[in-house]
């Protein structure tokens, strides 16, 4: 893998969970030589507790350097080709990702969207722009519109919770006091046609996905229906695409309850974190056994290692 921002940069997807489910039960110490050497920088435009604290954990589980760098924090970077930098950006994206180039193996970027320039933001652009300017591999720790290392880690455990059957996975979007990105939603659905599920989507009219993340999905608009026979239920906030950034509606009949749960087969919750309690999921749904956020946020860890040691074994 030559660099890792979408599913589409694997080759084989399937295989990809499958080495994460082996790295997460190799002996502990034994994966030191794969990045031995090797280094991982790490900008985060925007804040994290799981992506920074898993990844830093896979990359040293494998041997590696790990350099963290809170780029929201420093000067503004300029990402505009011939600008005429005479304003508050002190530096230009092809300076930085040449510089950090020399310094790093592979380059981590976390860049959430604008959520009002709906073509810049889904262009990528940020990302694209390091990509463009970068000469070492770089890896999303989420952009604008994806967040890969986090669909691997819930591909992972759904893996792990699979019933005999092939199973129902839901995605239904849930209210929220705040704008969020459609990054989780996009790319989990993106990864989950690859999987050998039945997925329904399920979301208020309004919040229909992009049709680059939406072709080809069962969407079903009442919720209830489409937790019937639900093995797994992700639940997700996001801002409406079309409407692009706002909040059309937040009605607290779509938070997932014991009530809600009720329709499923025995079904598992599935969410990212942070998750709004008793907003998103009531508390008790989040705190029952058939909760799977704490696991998913494990599996973040096996996911980075996957991604981390094929780049190491492609240098
Ligand atoms: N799920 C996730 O990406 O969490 P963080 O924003 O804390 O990294």
């Amino acid at each position: 893998m030559k660099q890792f921002t979408s599913v589409h940069d694997v080759a084989n997807p399937k295989a990809l969970v499958e080495s994460a489910l082996k790295l997460k039960h190799a002996p502990v110490g034994s994966l030191k030589g794969i990045g031995a050497g090797k280094t991982i920088v790490m900008l985060f435009f925007n804040p994290s507790l799981r992506t920074r604290l898993s990844t830093e954990k896979a990359a040293l589980e494998l041997g590696m350097y790990v350099i963290e760098y809170n780029a929201g924090q420093g000067w503004q970077l300029e990402f505009e080709d011939g600008a005429v930098m005479d304003g508050d950006k002190a530096e230009h994206i092809r300076e930085a990702a040449a510089v950090i180039s020399q310094y790093a193996d592979i380059i981590g970027i976390r860049t959430f969207p604008t959520l009002a320039a709906r073509e810049r933001d889904y262009s990528d652009f940020v990302l694209r722009q390091f990509i463009r300017h970068a000469t070492a591999p770089v890896i999303s720790l989420e952009s604008a519109i994806r967040h890969p290392l986090q669909s691997l880690a819930d591909w992972v455990t759904l893996e792990e919770y699979r019933p005999a059957h092939r199973p129902k996975v839901v995605l239904t979007w849930a209210p929220h006091p705040r704008a969020l990105p459609q990054a989780v939603a996009n790319s989990f659905v993106e990864w989950m046609k690859m999987a050998d599920v039945e997925l329904v989507v399920t979301h208020p009219k309004g919040y229909e996905l992009a049709n680059e993340f939406s072709s080809g999905l069962a969407i079903e608009y009442n919720q209830d229906k489409a937790l019937a026979g639900a093995d797994f239920v992700y639940a997700k906030n996001w801002s409406s695409y079309r409407e692009y950034g706002q909040i059309l509606n937040q009605d607290i009949s779509w938070m997932i309850t014991p009530e809600k749960m009720a329709h499923t087969n025995n079904g598992k919750f599935m969410h990212c974190l942070p998750v709004r309690r008793n907003v998103i999921v009531a508390d008790a749904v989040l705190d029952s056994p058939a909760s799977l956020a704490i696991q998913q946020a494990n599996n973040r860890a096996y996911a980075a290692m996957a991604v981390l040691k094929d780049i190491c074994e492609a240098l």
